[in-house]
């Protein structure tokens, strides 16, 4: 996606916010782009606060003069804005190229609003081609894994593959809450939210990238614009 077309969601995406909210901060470049937006605004007066969903976003925001509080300092949250690594046609979502699922889940789960900011090359009609992020505990880590291959069969994806993922130093990669990231390659899951619903009975299941029932708005940026779809 080029910058540009991130920088015209992102556009897009600030036209809906409003003095006195509070915002939750996405993870990765088009949230970046939002975030450095925002801040000019808020150095020209705009009156936000941000809640950061990983500790990139947060030292982001604060080097850039965007005031952050801490998820249980925000009594509410108005509005998130996040970016994605796919969306379908119900806009169900794929998150977690960034590491940041976990927190962005927990932050959009607690907003009255999510606007997805992204581009036409991850606009899917079945989610499946980005593997989906699995954040795991590290306590029996394989056999977490062992248990997801066993039990996602009934749900068409007896054939997906899976790795950890790894550092550029060739280590397995922590979040920012300590837990493993396994990415699950599928090609085309049949059914997301069957899917969702094996992972979540999973214990060392900490969370997954589906996000469901949670984008109220996608913003698609394009080189002359941003084009936006509601959820029905
Ligand atoms: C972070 O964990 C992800 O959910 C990101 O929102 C997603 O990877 C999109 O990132 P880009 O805007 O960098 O494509």
């Amino acid at each position: 996606m080029s910058d540009i077309a991130k920088r015209n969601a992102a556009v897009a995406a600030l036209e809906h916010v409003r003095p006195g909210m509070i915002l939750g901060l996405g993870t990765g470049s088009t949230a970046a782009i939002f975030v450095r937006l925002l801040a000019e605004r808020v150095a020209a007066g705009l009156d936000v606060r941000g809640v950061p969903t990983s500790e990139a976003t947060h030292s982001l925001a604060q080097e850039l003069g965007v005031v952050c509080l801490s998820p249980d300092e925000a009594f509410r949250i108005d509005l998130t804005v996040d970016g994605a690594d796919e969306f379908d046609p119900e806009l169900r979502l794929v998150k977690g190229g960034g590491a940041a699922l976990l927190r962005e889940k927990i932050i959009a789960e607690a907003s009255d609003r999510m606007i997805v900011i992204t581009d036409a090359g991850k606009e899917v009609a079945r989610l499946g081609r980005f593997a989906l992020p699995i954040e795991i505990n590290p306590f029996g880590a394989e056999l977490t894994r062992r248990r997801i291959h066993a039990l996602i069969g009934s749900v068409g994806l007896a054939e997906a593959q899976s790795a950890w993922r790894l550092t550029g130093q060739g280590e397995r990669l922590t979040t920012d809450g300590g837990h493993y990231i396994l990415d699950l390659s599928c090609g085309v899951i049949p059914d997301p939210d069957g899917l969702a619903v094996v992972l979540d009975r999973v214990p060392g299941v900490v969370e997954h990238g589906l996000f469901i029932g949670l984008a109220d708005l996608v913003i698609v940026g394009e080189i002359a614009g941003a084009r936006t779809l509601a959820r029905v």
